[in-house]
């Protein structure tokens, strides 16, 4: 597998961990960025990309990686394979799940890269979400408030089929 970078925000730390997990699970070749502090340039290094936003407001970007997205505008993306997460709350936003990961997603229109890593929505609850996209998340969705139990199992499973559909 060629070179990882994994680009985050979080704001009560919830995203953060998942990151590290996918990092941990992928192993020691994959670098983890906080978004506040990384720059196109970043994004432009690796091969392939692990872009991870939790939701807040109602269906808001978290505050660091919505400053982050004039990066992934101004970035060259073309031939990347990009997966994407997000942490949400299905339950207290039930019309808003994860809607960050959809905004992302909708970034990545047009700038020439291939999303892989879409999941199911089985096993979750919820009434609307942007990061739903012919009937499947476009990413990993991770709800620490509601399912925390089932997050070490989610990002394992997820982390696996990253590992045959990264380039
Ligand atoms: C004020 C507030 C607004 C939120 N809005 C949403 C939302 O619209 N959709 C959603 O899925 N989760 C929402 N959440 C839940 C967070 O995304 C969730 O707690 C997440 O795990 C936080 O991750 P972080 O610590 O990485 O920022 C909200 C939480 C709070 C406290």
């Amino acid at each position: 597998m060629k070179s990882i970078g994994i680009f985050y925000g979080s704001s009560s730390g919830n995203t953060e961990t998942v990151a590290k997990q996918i990092q941990k699970g992928l192993g020691a070749d994959a670098q983890v960025f906080e978004v506040s502090k990384a720059k196109k340039e970043d994004l432009e290094k690796f091969d392939n990309l692990i872009l991870g936003t939790s939701t807040w407001g109602f269906g808001d970007l978290q505050d660091d990686f919505e400053g982050f997205m004039s990066q992934i505008e101004a970035a060259n993306l073309s031939g990347k394979t990009v997966a994407l997460f997000g942490c949400g709350d299905q339950e207290s936003y039930s019309d808003t799940f994860v809607n960050g990961m959809g905004q992302v997603w909708q970034a990545l229109q047009n700038k020439g890269c291939k999303i892989v890593g879409q999941t199911s929505t089985d096993g979750y609850s919820f009434s609307a979400s942007d990061a739903v996209v012919d009937d499947k998340f476009v990413g990993l969705a991770i709800d620490e408030n509601n399912q925390s139990d089932m997050t070490d199992e989610r990002i394992a499973a997820w982390v696996e089929t990253l590992k045959s559909s990264l380039s």
